[in-house]
């Protein structure tokens, strides 16, 4: 603590008498980790919960393995089964219903910690935070020409007051502490990315840079796309997300990608069927097509401007009817640069499954938790489709298993009809 003269003592000591808080400069002179500038807010703690809560498992999910146990040679090789054909060693991948908050602290302080530093510990963890004040947890499903809305289940009113039920500054209350553990949980060269929009961005990077360090930051990746709203009266359009990337050490496992990068170039001369007039063979050019000249481009080390990968549309193959669906192709890109093959991978917001599923399809492990109801639905449904894919074209996949920290039933997840309105569906 600095050494306070006698009148400013005799000052700090009137504000007290007074009841009243000491003038601001006070913090800065009494406090040994004073900071010039620092991310303060109402209810903010460095603690966080070691609570450990058992998880059960509550299904064993490998279908396709079990419809025809005399898999491939490779698949048989690299796991062992059981007589009903079920994966009998190695890792099992592991979706999570229940808070993440629990589940994070029971993964770093419980029983499957061992697994999972075995596994090498947890080198990528993607999350994609509610940020769209309240709109996460419910949902709208198109039947025919009329649009459905699921209401809110009790867990996610209660996730929903405790993110949002005081503003901006519960939201930083509850990505704070969930943040903390899941940089305890990471591998010293794991890395994480937090997708978030103009809302929450400013505060999630000061947090971020309060826990990881402001030397640990890497990328504020710009993921540009072109649907959504329009500005009702002024202001631009906003398209674009924001995904903060940071490491956990100084060495993250990155597999640098490369990207095409246009030049602008002058119509070459050419014939009307295409071919060109004593033009120079340059090796970065693309050829002629059907008369129109190709664009020049370089192979570059890939930006963080991602504007060719487009949102989730209306009549999408991967359109899951999950309202807040990422594509696929932006966690190809991010789990193909951030982990390698066999790694273990993390989403402890997962909503629809695309993290899991785009792991599964390179090959990653991975854990992955959500609290409500028809996301858990929708993930096994989506990781079951994935497993049938793979195995169709004779690659291999791993079995997985959902487990929980209450008393949710299976029947409660599985048994979700989205064609049935809440009050149906809670029956
Ligand atoms: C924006 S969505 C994620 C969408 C996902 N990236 C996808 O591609 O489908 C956020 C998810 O966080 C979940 N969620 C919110 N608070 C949670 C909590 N405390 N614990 C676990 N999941 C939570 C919501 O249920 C929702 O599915």
């Amino acid at each position: 603590m600095a050494r306070l003269t006698e009148k400013e003592q005799q000052e700090v000591m009137r504000f007290i008498e007074a009841g009243k808080p000491p003038p601001d400069k006070y913090r800065f002179l009494l406090f040994d980790d004073k900071r010039e500038v620092e991310l303060v807010w109402n209810g903010k703690t460095n603690e966080v919960t070691n609570v450990v809560l058992p998880f059960q498992t509550i299904e064993q999910v490998d279908e396709p393995r079990a419809e025809k146990p005399e898999d491939t040679a490779a698949q048989q090789d690299l796991f062992a089964l059981d007589s009903r054909g079920r994966q009998l060693q190695g890792w099992t991948n592991k979706l999570i219903w229940g808070d993440n908050k629990l589940i994070l602290s029971s993964l770093k302080n419980g029983p499957l910690r061992e697994e999972i530093e075995r596994q090498g510990g947890v080198k990528l963890i993607y999350i994609d935070p509610p940020f769209d004040v309240g709109a996460d947890f419910s949902i709208e499903i198109e039947i025919g020409d009329e649009i459905f809305t699921k209401k809110r289940n009790i867990l996610e009113e209660i996730a929903y007051r405790d993110t949002w039920g005081q503003g901006v500054d519960s939201f930083i209350t509850m990505i704070y502490e969930r943040l903390s553990i899941m940089r305890d949980l990471l591998a010293d060269d794991g890395s994480i990315y937090v997708h978030c929009d103009y809302r929450v961005n400013a505060i999630v990077r000061l947090a971020m840079d309060d826990i990881f360090g402001k030397e640990r930051f890497i990328n504020q990746i710009e993921w540009a796309y072109k649907t959504g709203g329009i500005p009702e009266r002024f202001g631009f359009s906003k398209k674009h997300h924001h995904i903060l990337f940071y490491s956990r050490g100084e060495n993250p496992v990155f597999n640098q990608l490369r990207q095409k990068s246009y030049v602008p170039t002058l119509p070459e001369p050419h014939t009307s069927s295409g071919q060109r007039l004593g033009v120079r063979r340059d090796k970065f050019c693309e050829l002629c097509v059907n008369g129109s000249p190709g664009q020049k481009y370089r192979m570059v080390i890939a930006r963080d401007i991602w504007d060719n990968i487009s949102s989730i549309f209306r009549n999408d193959p991967q359109i899951t009817g999950y309202n807040t669906q990422k594509p696929e192709e932006l966690l190809n890109r991010i789990i193909a640069a951030s982990s390698n093959e066999g790694d273990l991978v993390a989403d402890f917001f997962v909503g629809s499954g695309t993290t899991s599923a785009v792991a599964e399809k390179l090959g990653r492990k991975w854990i992955v938790a959500d609290l409500g109801k028809f996301a858990i639905h929708t993930t096994r449904k989506r990781m079951i489709g994935v497993q049938r894919e793979l195995k169709s074209t004779g690659r291999n996949y791993r079995a997985f298993e959902i487990l929980n920290l209450g008393k949710y039933e299976r029947q409660h997840y599985v048994g979700v009809n989205p064609n049935l309105r809440e009050d149906q569906r809670q029956q």
